[in-house]
């Protein structure tokens, strides 16, 4: 990759922006997006083409995409396809409920889903469609460039932390919240790919996150592709490897912050705080400002998914013959609950890796820190009323929403 120079990376180690790994691409001429089928995964590499708002909401109810952000993402792209095809306020209201009612618990996706319906309201329906793509397209190259910056300020943490002890930094970090999860980047794993490739040495323990095993199936297959050393553990591995001292720190991504600094991840987040706390290890969250909700005081107030049963009653893997096949785990008439998210406390985060720098995570610092930056950090956007585009003259809209 060719080489850049960012404020943590004098030397020009790191790979510039747009030459990172990207889940999500759009096809010529706005006539969809294509996606990398996360399902297949670690055991293919599967693109799939999505061309229109029903393809997006299935593909990100059935989990072929995931991760907070890319969730976002592909909503807001969703959404611009269906402009495409009927540009009328029913059609943008239909399609709007249908995308949000996919995942309840990712803030993204409400937050992005909002920023276009900002975007392209006011428009004449003749502009819908481009102003609702267009905002679709700086939506992506956002997370790209917010999780670069968490890259940045997290590698600062991993570089502290280096500096204390001898040999390899280990983390420990759950679910994926890497490049697959994201535009780019991922969260939780900016700093880590931005140390491997300044030369730092760091080592990850990878929780298998089930019962979809998104540690396993996607981180372990993002690190190894970037040969970032690293294990995969058994979930209830961390509280062992904690207390044996064998973790300096915990990174993890999310789903929704609330006001009050609660974080909400991937079902067993918390039990990982829990046991980083009594044992004195720093626990971190990547937040991008995206995935923050002012709205929600605390974390009760945020939806918890409930997901099928079967997720975790089977298991899918590849066996000897290289065929992917499912098994069931249980005796028959077993029943599974599967509640796909957690909340940890904000007492129990060290503190909250965000774009624009490390917070911790109360309600003060996260409301200081969204009030110093620019006016879309907590959602809206600006630009959003420009109808005609960029190089598209005068504006024509509808009036105020
Ligand atoms: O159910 P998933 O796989 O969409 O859950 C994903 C997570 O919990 C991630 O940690 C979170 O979305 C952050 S991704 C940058």
């Amino acid at each position: 990759m060719t080489p850049t120079k960012h404020a943590a990376d004098p030397a020009g180690l790191l790979p510039r922006q747009e030459a990172v790994p990207r889940p999500l691409r759009v096809l010529p001429d706005g006539a969809g997006i294509e996606i990398i089928d996360q399902r297949q995964l670690p055991h293919r590499l599967a693109w799939v083409a999505l061309h229109d708002a029903e393809a997006v909401a299935a593909a990100i109810g059935e989990m072929w995409l995931r991760g907070a952000p890319l969730i976002g993402a592909a909503a807001a792209f969703g959404l611009a396809l269906a402009l495409r095809r009927d540009a009328s306020d029913a059609s943008l209201e239909a399609a709007s409920a249908r995308l949000a009612a996919t995942r309840p618990t990712a803030v993204n996706l409400a937050w992005a889903l909002q920023r276009v319906r900002r975007a392209a309201w006011p428009c004449l329906p003749a502009q819908r469609a481009a102003a609702a793509w267009r905002e679709a397209l700086a939506i992506a190259e956002a997370d790209v460039a917010a999780n670069a910056a968490i890259g940045e300020h997290g590698l600062v943490l991993l570089r502290e932390m280096a500096s204390r002890r001898e040999g390899p930094v280990r983390v420990l970090t759950h679910c994926n919240a890497g490049w697959l999860a994201t535009v780019g980047w991922g969260t939780a794993t900016a700093p880590i790919y931005m140390a491997h490739a300044a030369g730092l040495p760091i080592t990850v323990w990878v929780d298998e996150t089930r019962p979809r095993n998104q540690g396993a199936s996607l981180t372990a297959w993002e690190l190894g592709r970037a040969g970032v050393p690293h294990r995969v553990v058994a979930d209830n591995a961390g509280g062992h490897l904690m207390r044996r001292g064998e973790v300096d720190l915990v990174i993890v991504g999310c789903d929704c912050v609330a006001a009050n600094g609660d974080v909400c991840n991937k079902i067993g987040t918390y039990l990982k705080a829990l046991a980083a706390h009594d044992n004195g290890v720093p626990f971190y969250v990547a937040m991008p400002l995206s995935t923050l909700d002012l709205s929600l005081p605390h974390g009760d107030a945020i939806p918890i998914e409930e997901r099928g049963e079967r997720e975790v009653t089977h298991i899918a893997g590849r066996n000897a013959a290289g065929e992917v096949v499912e098994v069931c785990l249980v005796p028959e008439g077993s029943r599974g609950a599967n509640p796909a998210f957690d909340v940890t406390p904000a007492r129990l985060v060290s503190g909250l890796v965000t774009e624009r720098g490390v917070v911790a995570a109360d309600g003060e610092a996260l409301r200081r820190l969204v009030s110093a930056g620019a006016p879309d950090a907590a959602g809206s956007s600006d630009g959003a009323s420009r109808c005609a585009g960029d190089h598209g003259g005068a504006p024509e809209q509808r009036g105020p929403a």
